[in-house]
């Protein structure tokens, strides 16, 4: 017999032997395929060979490996197979056993009262949009009537990625954004998000905080228009007996511009905090964004998240919100939606 044909048959009898006993598998491969393996080695000897049979050696040899290795590889995965199946079966569970205690968590306080301004904001038929955290200096500053060396910009210092790029210090470029997309039209949306200063912290201060930024534009918009959006709003989160006070103050892109406090109880005493600051969009943040001034006007606002939770919740201490403590968040359960 020759050499092809006694490995042929050699290979029949170990493959017929797997069968039945597969722990030999990897052995048998070995013997046959790896590099010092039967086939190899008779492959290697294909000089000794007569040359007029070379070829018909080369070929075999070559079929012989293909067949080994598709009947070795067919059989590996049929092992792999039923021992899946195998693992499975005895994986079965009774699906009568108590299961474990599923801890529901519920929404984050500043998720409720942003949910619960969205839905005001949306039954007055403001449209709700969201502009990128990482904003560039054009959207953030520039077209907020913020040039470069401006010094306003030093009340919102920020984290840069470079001096184009930064982490938004306030929900106003959202602004810019929209009226550049809506050439002229009118606009009445509100931007909720998160905003970032590098503010010391403290009880009333965070670094990372959320504003809510309206923007209403329009043919015959005025100040009174604001006030009353504004009272409205506030009213209808804190009761009917909500004031506002409005003080004169400034910034670059509303004119004139408003800090806006509300009144609170604490120990039974009338008191007002300032939550959000305001104003009539300055001419040239309109021009800049392709409005004229002389046709369309409005106002703007932007309210601090956190300081309406805290009101809203009587917390005393912005930074509960961003430590997650369980203890702390578990507060809020009944508030699931
Ligand atoms: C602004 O950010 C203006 N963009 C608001 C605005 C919009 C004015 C449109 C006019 C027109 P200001 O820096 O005052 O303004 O911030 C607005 C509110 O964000 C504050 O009233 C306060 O409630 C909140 N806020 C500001 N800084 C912090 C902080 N570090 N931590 C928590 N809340 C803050």
């Amino acid at each position: 017999m020759d050499i092809l044909e006694k490995l042929k048959n050699d290979f029949k009898n170990d493959y017929e032997k797997l069968l039945t006993n597969p722990d030999n598998l990897e052995e048998i491969k070995n013997k046959y395929l790896s590099r010092k393996g039967l086939i190899p080695t008779a492959m290697s000897k294909i000089r000794d060979i007569e040359p007029e049979k070379r070829r018909d050696f080369g070929q075999g040899c070559n079929a012989l490996k293909e067949e080994v290795t598709k009947k070795l590889g067919d059989l590996e995965n049929k092992i792999k197979k039923e021992e899946k199946l195998k693992k499975l079966k005895e994986e079965s569970f009774d699906i009568n056993l108590p299961s474990d205690n599923l801890v529901l968590g519920n929404n984050h306080p500043l998720a409720i009262i942003v949910d619960m301004i969205k839905e005001y904001f949306k039954k007055e038929g403001y449209e709700i949009n969201e502009g990128p955290e990482i904003e560039s200096d054009y959207f953030n500053f520039e077209m907020m009537n913020i040039p470069k060396n401006h010094p306003a910009r030093a009340m919102q210092d920020s984290f840069y990625f470079d001096e184009n790029l930064l982490l938004r210090t306030h929900t106003s470029p959202v602004q810019a954004r929209v009226m550049q997309e809506r050439k002229g039209r009118p606009i009445k949306l509100i931007c909720p998000g998160k905003v970032y200063r590098k503010d010391e912290e403290d009880a009333t201060h965070s670094h990372q905080f959320m504003q809510v930024e309206g923007l209403v534009l329009g043919s015959g918009i005025n100040f009174l228009s604001l006030k009353n959006t504004l009272l409205n709003f506030l009213k209808h989160l804190f009761g009917s007996k909500t004031k506002i006070r409005l003080r004169p103050s400034y910034f670059p892109f509303t004119e004139p511009s408003i800090e806006v406090d509300m009144t609170y109880e604490k120990d039974g005493k009338e008191k007002y905090i300032e939550i959000l600051g305001a104003g009539m969009v300055h001419p040239n943040v309109l021009k800049m964004s392709g409005y004229n001034p002389k046709k369309i006007k409005g106002f703007a606002f932007g309210i601090g998240i956190e300081r309406i939770a805290m009101l809203y919740y009587g917390i005393n201490d912005i930074r509960y919100f961003y430590q997650n403590d369980i203890r702390f968040l578990d507060q809020f359960k009944e508030h699931i939606r």
